[in-house]
This record gives C-alpha cells, structure tokens and sequence, in this order.
C-alpha cells in the first residue's frame, strides 16, 4: 500500500497529464493498492489543503491531452519561508497536510523554482521525487525536459508560416520564442525553422552585427530575413544597464520585449520595415509531440520505480537517454545554459546564421 500526493507547479506545459499518468499507471501495476492525492493548483493546494482524490479513471485518456488535470500557479520560491497574508507559515502547512495524509511520497511536475521548493521539503525531511517539466529545457542535471520538444514544434510552425509571408513581402520579420532567460528553444526552433539569425540569452547581440547578416542577405539576392529573437535576448549595449535601468529604458520606449527594441534598431539605422510575431503561450499549450510522450511516460515510470525502492529526495532525469535519480540537493538553484562554445551553436555558425556577436 502506498499513499502518494501529486502537484504540478509554475508554468504549465505539454505533457504533464501525460507524465502523472506514466507515474500512477506504473505504481497500479506494481502495488496492489494505491491511493493518489492530487493537490489542486501547484503548491498552493498543498498549503491551504486543496485536494482531491484521485482514481484510475482521472488517468485514463490523458496521455495526449495538453495543460494539467490538477492546475497549477506560481508559487515563487524566494516568498516561501514569509508568511502568507494571514501569517500562515507555508512550509509548516504544506508539511502538516503531508503528514495529514499520511503520504508516503509527494511528486512534483516542475521547473527550475519548482524544484527548489521541492528540494527544501525534501529537507524538511518529507520524501520527494521531482520531475523535471518546462518549455524552456533549463533544467541543471537532466538533458532534456518535458514540454520542450513541443513547445519546438509550435515555435517552428510559426517560424515556418512567417517564412512564406517574408519571401513574398520582401520583410524583415522577428519571431519572439519564449524561454525565460535560456536560448534552448529558440536555437532548436531557429535552426528547425531555417532563420537567418538567432539571438539568445546567453550570447549578447550587437546591433551592427545583426544589420550586417540582413545586408548579406539583401546583397546576396534574398529580400527577406528571418529572425529568431529569445524573449531574453539582450543587446551588448544594455547589459551595462541594471535590470531596473533596463526596465525603465523599455518603459520608456513603450517596448513589450525585446523584439520591440531590436525592431525600432533595424529601422532606425537601415530603414528596413520590421514585423514581429510573439506566438507566446501557444508555445505551452495543445498536445504533446510523440517525443514528449514517449519521455514523460518513461520519466514517469521511472519515478514509479523509485517510489517502489524507496529511494527519494530526487529529481528523474534523462542521461544519455538513460533515465537517472539526480539528488535533488545536487540540482536545485543551478541553471542549463546554452554555452557559447556549444556545438550546436558552432554547427549554426558555420551555417552562415548570425548570432549577432
Ligand atoms: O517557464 C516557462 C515560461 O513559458 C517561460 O518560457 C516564460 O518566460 C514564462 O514561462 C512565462 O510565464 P507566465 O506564464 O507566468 O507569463
């Protein structure tokens, strides 16, 4: 007999129905009873006692549905140990409902925050298993995240369906991936998608470099280019900026993102007509891709396993395409860069697709 609880918290994404499903479906098969308690709302169902039962049945069908059958909610880390509006001590609520469950193992579907607050009632002595889930693939120790290829194919569509508009306008246009502060998704969907440059995060851009590739082009007979811009792309010029000048200057400037400010740069220093295309949160939602199934139902598994052996307090991840137990305490706070010297980038490089450095 085992008792476990389920969350699922922060941003949703593809394949977090799926992944709950792999988890449960594995523990059925290997327990003869089971009782599953989903908390509704991410942590915040573990902190005010919002839960619900859960059977077979609400696994059932779920593998290729998009969103999360329990909801979610951010509930930032860095807010966790201050008290709620009532002076309600989080930790010691989540704690207190854990015991008042008497749970055996609590799962949690989350990001890079996610994480760490499973990491902290991991320490507060409550047994953990955190699966790694995010549109964005920053998560430190596991190579890929669920929700990631997905969120690749849709920020491909777009890329797509931008090109075939492009070529018959003679445009500049940018295509804004999501990706918080990492450039996985936009290097993945930018190369998938045949951009002409890319602009992450990690590798600041500077505006005459960029300029220069979308004059190549011009000169080369192609009248249109295609750019792939990270929602946290930042241009070498601002990083001497403090992230409240930064905020003020975007203010300022009325720019939402960052695709505003590199468009008013185009067209101030070559007169080009820029577009841009901010496919947003279509990026989190719909089905699965196959791939994210197929990851997330053997994540799951995995997980299943290690609540069977009892061995807790970390993160599943995928190793090499081997699934992994990653000590929690080893992962949470670190994030998965894109390096500079990452083949992936060079690969791109020698391509001809500007990074803009
Ligand atoms: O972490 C997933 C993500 O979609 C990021 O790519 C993005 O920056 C952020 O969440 C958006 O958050 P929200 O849904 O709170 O606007």
């Amino acid at each position: 007999m085992k008792r476990i609880g389920l969350l699922t918290s922060g941003g949703d994404c593809q394949a977090l129905n799926a992944t709950m499903r792999g988890v449960v479906k594995a523990l059925a098969n290997n327990l003869e009873e089971l009782e599953v308690y989903g908390f509704i709302n991410g942590y915040r169902g573990m902190i005010y006692g919002d839960y619900r039962l859960l059977t077979s049945k609400d696994f059932s069908g779920i593998l290729t549905k998009g969103g999360t059958i329990l909801g979610s909610s951010r509930t930032p880390f860095k807010e966790i140990r201050d008290p709620d509006e009532k002076g309600l001590n989080k930790v010691e609520a989540m704690k207190q409902n854990y015991y008042k469950l008497r749970l055996d193992c609590l799962v949690v579907l989350g990001g890079n925050g996610s994480q760490k607050t499973a990491n902290l009632l991991s320490e507060e002595g409550l047994n953990v298993i955190h699966l790694p889930k995010t549109i964005d693939n920053d998560i430190w120790g596991t190579d890929m995240t669920f929700g990631f290829y997905s969120a690749v194919n849709i920020a491909t569509e777009a890329i797509d369906c931008i090109h075939t508009t492009a070529a018959s306008h003679n445009r500049v246009f940018i295509v804004e991936v999501m990706g918080h502060k990492v450039g996985w998704l936009t290097l993945y969907a930018g190369i998938a998608g045949g951009a002409d440059v890319i602009l992450i995060p990690e590798i600041p851009y500077h505006i005459d470099k960029v300029l220069k590739a979308i004059d190549a082009r011009t000169k080369a007979g192609k009248g249109f280019t295609v750019l792939a811009v990270a929602e946290g792309a930042v241009c070498a010029d601002d990083l001497k900026l403090s992230k409240k000048e930064y905020k003020k200057k975007m203010e300022a400037k009325n720019y939402p993102s960052v695709a505003y400010e590199l468009a008013d740069q185009i067209l101030a220093k070559s007169g080009n007509e820029v577009r841009i295309t901010v496919p947003g949160h279509t990026q989190r939602g719909g089905a699965p891709c196959p791939y994210d199934r197929a990851l997330s139902t053997r994540l799951g598994a995995a997980a299943a396993m290690a609540i069977l052996d009892e061995d807790y307090g970390n993160m599943i991840a995928i190793i090499n395409n081997k699934t992994k137990r990653v000590p929690l305490k080893e992962t949470a706070g670190k994030l998965k860069v894109v390096e500079k010297k990452n083949q992936f980038v060079e690969e791109a490089k020698a391509l001809g697709i500007s990074f803009g450095d």
